[in-house]
């Protein structure tokens, strides 16, 4: 079943083009419009803000989303869904609540949207499973269509959780906003030329030998700004929940707020570039390459500035911000698996992790 890949999750993370694929199939239409099915234009039109639940990974591809719908003007909080009930924010009936869970099931997320019915927003599930509790749940759903994920890590549906959620921004950004956002060509071309870029990152990745560098250290870094602060969150979350090794994501302009601290030659540093504030995240680069701290840098196959000023690069096809993120978090799934593959780790099945997590 595992088609000649060694585990489900390096054949989950080939299957991300196909994925891709079909999360955009017929939604893009050939004259540059989004066709959402059951959400044509105007359906959104009496929403005035949105709150976004969800967990883990989703969470991360929530916070991709957050970044697309600031870009569009649209007012957007994010909420790890367990924090949801903690920290009540204003809900009125122009608010839409968007549930991004993979599984549908995750009990903290479910217990949000029902939170959020019952304080009389609209809910909708952006979910992989047709008939899941959170599909059922919500006022209505939307599919990301990635086909069945075995892995407890989540790979393929993250990348296919961030091309609805972009396809969705334009809808709803359009709808509330009364504007077509000026670069909204470019993100469909973008989309859909996606799988075939991701093709290129898989065949061309070189990670092996870098994996084998990077095995062994004090802890590893991941950085980024714009949709690279969520990418850099996932790229941290991934490692560690597949190699066992001490990992964490910060938003680039934290450093030096006190991570710095722990940065040494021993402390690999990640640095994901997706084409938005690279020259900030430069200058943070420099910050830690002054401490000893050896940078892997990813960011697109032109940024010359870039790959001149890590110590190893992961290029990723120059395309738009919205994609390139997704791109370079393809090459980050690819360092944790093969460092987790060096150390001989459980890679379908984390230790004290579960696929779904039903209990709050
Ligand atoms: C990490 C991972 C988890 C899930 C989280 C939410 O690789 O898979 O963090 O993303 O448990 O799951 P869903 O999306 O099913 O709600």
């Amino acid at each position: 079943e595992r088609h000649g890949f060694d585990h489900y999750m390096l054949k989950e993370i080939h299957e991300q083009p196909a994925a891709l694929e079909r999360a955009i199939r017929g939604r893009v239409t050939p004259d540059g419009d989004v066709d959402l099915e059951a959400f044509p234009p105007g359906c959104f039109s009496d929403v005035d803000d949105v709150q976004i639940v969800a967990c883990g990974t989703s969470y991360h591809a929530a916070l991709y989303a957050r970044q697309l719908l600031a870009e569009r003007g649209v007012p957007t909080q994010v909420f790890s869904a367990g924090e949801y009930a903690t920290t009540p924010a204003p809900v009125s009936e122009h608010t839409l609540v968007i549930a991004v869970t993979q599984s549908g099931e995750t009990a903290d997320t479910l217990a949000s949207i029902r939170l959020a019915s019952e304080r009389g927003a609209r809910t909708l599930a952006v979910t992989n499973v047709v008939g899941s509790t959170a599909a059922r749940v919500c006022d209505d759903a939307v599919f990301i269509r990635a086909g069945p994920e075995i892995g407890v890590a989540a790979t393929k549906t993250f990348s296919s959780q961030v091309a609805v959620l972009t396809l969705l921004r334009e809808r709803l950004a359009e709808d509330i906003t009364g504007q077509r956002g000026a670069d909204r060509e470019r993100v469909l071309r973008a989309l859909e030329r996606l799988p075939g870029d991701v093709q290129q990152v898989l065949d061309q990745s070189s990670v092996e030998s870098l994996a084998a560098r990077y095995r062994d250290r004090d802890g590893h870094f991941f950085i980024g700004r714009g949709v690279a602060f969520p990418v850099a969150l996932e790229g941290a979350l991934k490692f560690k929940e597949i190699t066992y090794e001490h990992a964490e994501g910060f938003a680039a302009g934290e450093l030096k707020h006190g991570p710095l601290a722990l940065v040494t030659p021993d402390t690999p540093v990640f640095a994901v570039f997706a084409g938005q504030y690279d020259d900030k995240t430069l200058n943070n680069v420099e910050e830690v390459v002054s401490r000893g701290a050896p940078v892997v840098g990813v960011g697109s196959e032109e940024s010359t500035d870039v790959a001149a000023t890590v110590d190893e690069f992961l290029p990723i096809p120059d395309t738009h911000p919205v994609a390139a993120g997704v791109l370079a978090n393809v090459q980050l799934q690819l360092v944790s698996y093969h460092v987790a593959d060096l150390l001989g780790r459980s890679i379908d099945k984390p230790r004290n992790l579960a696929k779904s997590v039903t209990v709050e």
